[in-house]
């Protein structure tokens, strides 16, 4: 029986995943590296350096590892200009009466976001309180698809992994939540994500009702 449900927050809760494609792309046209929205689905769900790595890779580039540290801190400088001039009302709709609506059904609610900037998008959002755990990347050794971070969270909520529900935007995030021995929820298009139990276009989209057909 599934007793917890744990979600992504870029692509999932909010849709910040434009504003890293945003700064990602900035940094890349500025390394002369060519770098599409297809390119940027192996970037959803894995960490700020490793998502550098992947962009110097495109093009074919090495940088020593001090370089990257410059790299990967002006990149999160803009995203988080981005962030700053985020509303609160760019929250997905619906996504805050879902976290409600689980709740008060006695579902317990976790967030597991790759992301260091976690905290400051839940609390910008007003929604630090929809949840029992959060856990984010400075919280993590591994990125997805390692299974670490929705372990923790599992293991913070106190709840089973097999009786927990993921929902995740990026495929990295699918494969950890089936690493992670959970179940899955895929937010976008079934090509991308097809591996997750079940997949909706968007979260807001879920009801409370939908976890009996995924336990
Ligand atoms: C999430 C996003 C990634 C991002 C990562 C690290 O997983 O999907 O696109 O690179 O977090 O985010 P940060 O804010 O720490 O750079
Ligand atoms: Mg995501």
């Amino acid at each position: 029986m599934i007793k917890a449900c744990i979600f992504d927050l870029d692509g999932v809760i909010v849709d910040t995943a434009k504003y890293h494609y945003l700064a990602w792309q900035r940094l890349a046209k500025e390394l002369g590296v060519s770098f599409t929205l297809e390119d940027n689905e192996r970037l959803k769900g894995v960490s700020r350096i490793r998502s550098l790595e992947i962009i110097l890779e495109i093009g074919g580039l090495q940088r020593s590892e001090a370089e990257k540290e410059v790299m990967a801190t002006r990149k999160n400088q803009w995203f988080v200009d981005y962030v700053n001039a985020m509303k609160p009302e760019e929250i997905y709709p619906g996504v805050h009466e879902l976290l409600v609506a689980l709740k008060s059904k006695g579902i317990k609610v976790g967030l597991a976001s790759s992301s260091k900037n976690a905290p400051a998008v839940i609390r910008l959002l007003n929604i630090e309180h929809d949840f029992d755990a959060v856990v984010d990347g400075t919280m993590i050794v591994h990125t997805k698809p390692d299974p670490e971070i929705f372990l923790k969270a599992a293991q913070i909520l106190g709840v089973s992994p097999k009786d927990c529900v993921v929902f995740e935007d990026a495929e990295a995030g699918v494969e950890a939540a089936l690493n992670a021995g959970m179940k899955c929820v895929g937010i976008g298009s079934a090509k991308q994500l097809g591996k997750a139990h079940r997949v909706i276009p968007k979260t807001g989209d879920f009801r409370p009702a939908d976890l009996e057909s995924l336990s």
